[in-house]
C-alpha cells in the first residue's frame, strides 16, 4: 500500500485524508500541531472501513518525523486571514509554517512528491520548492483542478447538461486574476462559446474567478473544502496510480508559457514522477495578456516572500 500523508488536519487536510482512505487509495497519516486532533480524527476515520470496507490504514501524529516513508504530501497546514491581519500578515505566517513544514518533508521524506494546498497557493508552491530542494517536477500545487470544477458545475448549470458532459481549463494563479479559457472549455467537445452567449458566460467566468470568496461569505468562519480536498484527491491519484491524467495545476515555470521564476497554473500531465509534462496551449493575445497579468501578481508575491524565506 502507498502512504500519503497530509500535513493540517483541518476542513481540508482532514476531508482528503478521508477520501482518500475512502477509495482506498493508500495508507493516510495527519499531522498537525494541535494534540489529539490528527489522532481523534484518525481513528473516528479508521473506524469508517469496517461501515464503507476499506482496510486503508488511518493514523495521526504531532511530530512531523511520521512523514517517514510517504510516496505524497499533501500540505494543508497555516491560516486562513483574520480581522485585522492584512495580506502580508497572511504571506509571512504561511510563509514561516510552509517553510518548517518543507525542511522537515525534505528530511523525512526525501523522495515524496509534495502536493501544496496551502494559500496564497502559487507562493506557497514556489516556499516548498525552494525550502525542499526538491526537483521542481516534485512539488506541485492545488488550485486549477478546483478552479476548473467550478467552472464546470456553472457552466453544467448554465446548461442543464450532466456536469460530466463539460470539460474546462482554467489558468494563472488561484486569485482574482485566474484566468478561465472558455475556447478551451467543451460539452462533449463542443466550445462552449458556440453554446452560451458572451454576456452569460462571462457572468460566468466571473463567478469562477470569486468561486472560493463566494463560499467564504456564505460559511463566515472558514473557506471550502469539500470540492477542494476531492480535487488535491484527484491529483494524488492521478500520481500513485501514473495515469498521466492531464489537469490544470501550479506547476514551477523555467521558460513554458514565457515566464521563469515563478509557480503558475498550467496544464499538466501527473503520474508517480509528480510533473511528466507541462502541456504549452496556443493562447490567443487577449488570453495571454490575461495570464500575464495573473502572472505578473503571483511574482509579486514570490517577490515578497523571499525576506522570510
Ligand atoms: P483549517 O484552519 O481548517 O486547517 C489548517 C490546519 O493546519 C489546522 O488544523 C492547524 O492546526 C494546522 N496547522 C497550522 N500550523 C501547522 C503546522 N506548523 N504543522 C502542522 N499543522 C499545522 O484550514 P483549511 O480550511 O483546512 O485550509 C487550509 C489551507 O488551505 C488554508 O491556507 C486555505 O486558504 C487553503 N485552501 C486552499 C485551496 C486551494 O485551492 N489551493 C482551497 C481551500 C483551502
Ligand atoms: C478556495 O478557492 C479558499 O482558496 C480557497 O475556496
Amino acid at each position: 500500500m502507498h502512504k500519503v500523508s497530509i500535513v493540517g488536519a483541518g476542513n481540508v487536510g482532514a476531508t482528503c485524508a478521508y477520501q482518500i482512505a475512502a477509495k482506498n487509495l493508500a495508507d493516510v497519516t495527519m499531522i498537525d500541531i494541535v494534540d489529539g486532533l490528527p489522532q481523534g480524527k484518525a481513528l473516528d476515520m479508521a473506524q469508517c472501513g469496517a461501515i464503507f470496507d476499506f482496510d486503508a490504514k488511518v493514523e495521526g501524529a504531532n511530530d512531523l518525523s511520521a512523514l517517514a516513508k510517504s510516496d505524497v504530501v499533501v500540505v494543508t497546514s497555516g491560516i486562513a486571514r483574520k480581522p485585522g491581519m492584512d495580506r502580508m500578515d497572511l504571506l509571512k505566517t504561511n510563509a514561516t509554517i510552509l517553510k518548517d513544514v518543507s525542511a522537515a518533508i525534505r528530511k523525512h521524506a526525501p523522495d515524496a512528491i509534495v502536493v501544496v494546498i496551502t494559500n496564497p497557493l502559487d507562493v506557497m508552491s514556489y516556499v516548498a520548492y525552494k525550502v525542499t530542494g526538491f526537483p521542481r517536477e516534485r512539488v506541485v500545487g492545488m488550485a486549477g483542478v478546483l478552479d476548473a470544477a467550478r467552472f464546470r458545475r456553472f457552466l453544467a448549470w448554465e446548461l442543464k447538461v450532466s456536469v460530466r458532459d463539460v470539460n474546462a481549463m482554467v489558468l494563472g494563479g488561484h486569485g482574482d486574476q485566474m484566468v478561465p479559457l472558455p475556447r478551451f472549455s467543451t460539452v462533449n467537445g463542443v466550445t462552449v462559446t458556440e453554446l452560451i452567449p458572451k454576456d452569460r458566460l462571462d457572468a460566468i467566468v466571473a463567478r469562477t474567478r470569486g468561486g472560493g470568496g463566494e463560499i467564504v461569505k456564505l460559511l463566515k468562519t472558514g473557506s471550502a473544502y469539500y470540492a477542494p480536498a476531492g480535487s488535491a484527491v484527484v491529483m494524488v491519484e492521478a500520481i500513485l496510480k501514473d495515469t498521466g491524467h492531464m489537469v490544470p495545476a501550479c506547476a514551477y515555470l523555467d521558460g513554458e508559457y514565457g515566464y521563469k521564476g515563478i509557480h503558475l497554473g498550467v496544464p499538466v500531465r501527473l503520474g508517480r514522477e509528480g510533473v511528466k509534462q507541462i502541456v504549452e496551449l496556443k493562447l490567443a493575445p487577449d488570453e495571454k495578456k490575461m495570464l500575464d497579468t495573473s502572472a505578473e501578481a503571483v511574482k509579486k508575491g514570490v517577490e515578497e516572500v523571499v525576506q522570510f524565506l
